[in-house]
């Protein structure tokens, strides 16, 4: 059978975190893996997702261009990919010259039968920029649900794909203004016609559907579909390839979701072979697997379906869909866009490869929202992937290397237990196989986890520590059937697993790849001589030790009034200020001179960051700091909300403990949406809006979004 894994294109923009690992990369290398095990012809396709707005609002961000950021990035998502042991066949990206190529014509084609049209609409347009805003950089309140910051183009709350002008309150990202309506032309794709055929299909069988993804799908039918334009007003992504449209690119989402077609034409170029794909995308046995998030599955289960209806209709729809939901992390959804979440880069710094698999695969949300908790990360690694499967096979394996001259002893007679011994490991084996024919990861690992599990209550049982005095042909048995079920192990576990799995069977005395073997293979018996070569256990303990304190409480930022003004002696930069807390006052040098004068300041309330280490500053001592943020042209500085107190909290504790210079600075600050200011930690680790008396504070001149603030 051929198997098509098809992998969600992460975007290039930022790292990704482990919700992304958890429902794209994990499950889809698990699936391949699987069946390249019982033999199938299966080919794992996916890339970065080089294009779109997140890349674009990066890019502004850091004054780079977008095609930097999306390189940069996509180095970073192919290095950790490696290193969690997720192996395509291609990990591509959508900013190839082939896609690009293979996307206009796929575009053309479109138009050529009367799927796609051009038309005119209105679409939101900044009046500061002189520009139309698309996707994210509009946001505003999702009409569905509620969200407060759902997107332009969707809201990644409820995954409803949206028009700008369907927001609530919509503003422009950067500017924080509200868009005015203003018409331009743009390519439609004909959705509402792929109505009919797509309902045909979605009422076909689908008993192995996830029960989510289908209620998705089908209530969106139901609501009738409507056609969606695809170019936007933008300059980085695939041209349009049509006169006129030189200032237009095409739409991300709809160049993305091509690139499972376009992967796989590549693939098959490289080798020669233009026209292989074809075995792929034509065989209608052949199972297309679509591994994602849940805030993707319209554009899988609708979208790209049609797409693919309407360029050719031979071609094959995706067999499952098998969306996960979120994975949450201190009670809100992980995502790279907002900040939050447990970054791969960093954990794939900290711990083994199949730890975090471990972990991700044992709470991966697959039928509802999971929560990412530390805690619980620690606890699962050693009390079940150490404590139950790492010590089982150590014990077997370090028993035999001790008291068996390193070799599998051999099997005598096999009492009652024994056998039971063997018929769970085949039971074991069908009820994980069954678990991932349906995808079903958690279940799967799971009953591979509880062959271990039995494992250790058969050591336990047999005692072999006993029989070594009394009965040693007994005990070899025992100690034959415990590495039996080791080895069954090794291959049972490579699917989720691959790194620990080769080093066990590599302890088992075997020189060939346990990724090569079939799958089947782990029914079979252990060779009885064979040279062990025990070595480390397979996993080591994981120490978190105290849980890391809110970095918030690092500071002490309060609501400050400005008293007095007066010029700096010694530097035309500076100024020396006297401030009121309420119950203190205080001197502060401030470099703010060219930005803002004696008079503009008089009187005025501003953020003080108050446990910063005194300084002197050309020989004036400050105790504390303004907070202002700043661009490559011009200071602003924090406004507190009118009517707050002086002296109220801002950020932190009061008297929090003394914060040297050097410290201030591994953290972050920076101006958000609308003028407002984002605490982020060290790493985006978190994000709070500064506020004082329950309103947010605003920086009083118009930087851009993303500008630090120090
Ligand atoms: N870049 C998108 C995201 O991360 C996913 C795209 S999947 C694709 O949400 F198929 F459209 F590329
Ligand atoms: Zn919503």
């Amino acid at each position: 059978m051929k198997i098509l894994v098809c992998v969600a294109w992460p975007y290039a923009a930022g790292p990704r975190h482990l919700g992304h690992a958890v429902s794209t990369f994990i499950p889809a290398d698990i699936v391949a893996r699987y069946h390249r095990m019982k033999g199938d012809e299966v080919l794992m396709v996916g890339g970065s997702d080089m294009h779109g707005t997140p890349t674009m609002v990066l890019a502004d961000q850091e004054g780079v261009t977008p095609r930097a950021v999306a390189e940069r990035y996509h180095a970073m998502h192919e290095k950790n990919i490696e290193q969690l042991g997720v192996r395509y066949d291609l990990y591509w990206n959508t900013a190839d010259p082939h896609h690009e190529a293979w996307v206009q014509e796929i575009f053309l084609s479109l138009r050529d039968k009367g799927h796609v049209y051009e038309a005119t609409m209105v679409s939101p347009f900044c009046t500061t920029d002189q520009r139309f805003l698309p996707d994210r950089y509009v946001e505003g309140t999702c009409p569905h649900c509620g969200f407060p910051r759902a997107r332009g183009d969707q809201c990644e709350n409820c995954g409803r794909i949206l028009d700008p002008f369907e927001l609530k309150d919509p503003k422009c990202k950067i500017h924080g203004t509200t868009p005015i309506p203003k018409e331009t032309k743009h390519f439609f794709f004909r959705l509402s016609a792929f109505e009919k055929p797509l309902s045909k299909w979605a009422a076909d069988d689908k008993e192995h559907w996830r029960h989510h993804v289908l209620t998705f799908m089908r209530s969106w039918l139901r609501e009738g579909l409507k056609d969606r334009p695809i170019t936007r007003d933008l300059d980085w992504g695939i041209e349009v390839p049509i006169p006129g449209y030189e200032s237009k690119r095409i739409y991300v989402w709809f160049e993305a979701v091509m690139g499972y077609l376009t992967a796989t034409k590549e693939w098959y170029r490289r080798r020669n072979q233009p026209e292989g794909w074809k075995d792929f995308w034509y065989d209608p046995k052949a199972r297309h697997y679509y591994f994602i998030g849940k805030d993707n599955i319209v554009f899988h289960t609708i979208i790209w379906p049609a797409i693919l209806c309407g360029y050719d209709k031979g071609l094959d729809l995706p067999f499952d869909v098998p969306a996960t939901q979120f994975l949450n992390f201190s009670g809100e959804k992980m995502s790279a866009g907002r900040g939050k979440g447990v970054w791969l880069p960093d954990l794939l710094e900290r711990f083994d490869p199949d730890q975090i698999r471990y972990y991700g695969i044992a709470t991966m949300p697959e039928t509802k929202d999971t929560d990412f908790e530390w805690e619980d990360f620690e606890r699962r690694n050693n009390s079940e992937l150490l404590a139950v499967y790492g010590n089982f096979v150590h014990r077997a394996l370090t028993f035999a290397d001790k008291n068996f001259h390193h070799e599998i002893p051999p099997a005598a007679f096999l009492d009652a237990t024994d056998k039971a011994m063997i018929r769970a490991v085949e039971q074991q084996w069908k009820k994980v196989g069954q678990n991932l024919e349906f995808v079903h990861m958690k279940d799967a690992m799971k009953e591979a986890i509880h062959l271990a599990r039995l494992g250790n209550q058969y050591v336990d049982q047999k005692a072999p520590w006993n029989l070594l005095k009394t009965d040693r042909a007994a005990c070899g048995t025992a100690i034959h059937v415990a590495l039996r079920v080791s080895r069954a192990l090794a291959v049972l576990m490579a699917p989720f697993l691959p790194f620990s799995s080769p080093r066990l069977w590599h302890a088992l005395g075997y020189d060939s790849d346990v990724h090569g073997t079939r799958w089947e293979g782990a029914l079979e018996d252990v060779p009885a001589g064979q040279k062990l070569r025990v070595g480390k256990p397979l996993f080591s303990k994981i120490e978190l030790g105290e849980p890391a304190a809110d970095p918030a409480e690092r500071f002490d930022v309060r609501v400050a009034r400005i008293v007095d003004v007066r010029e700096h002696p010694n530097a035309d930069k500076l100024y020396i200020l006297e401030v009121d807390l309420g119950d203190e006052r205080r001197q502060i040098v401030a470099g703010i001179r060219s930005d803002y004068t004696i008079e503009q300041l008089g009187a005025r309330k501003v953020a003080l960051l108050a446990n910063l280490e005194p300084a002197k500053l050309r020989g004036v001592e400050s105790r504390g700091m303004l907070l202002a943020a700043e661009d490559k042209a011009t200071v602003g500085l924090l406004m507190p909300p009118e009517d707050a107190a002086t002296g109220s909290q801002i950020l932190g504790v009061k008297g929090a403990p003394t914060l040297p210079f050097s410290e201030f600075q591994k953290f972050r600050f920076q101006v958000g949406p609308g003028g407002t200011v984002e605490f982020q930690g060290r790493d985006g680790e978190v994000k709070r809006t500064l506020a004082a008396n329950g309103a947010p504070l605003r920086v009083d001149k118009d930087l851009k979004e993303g500008s630090w603030v120090h």
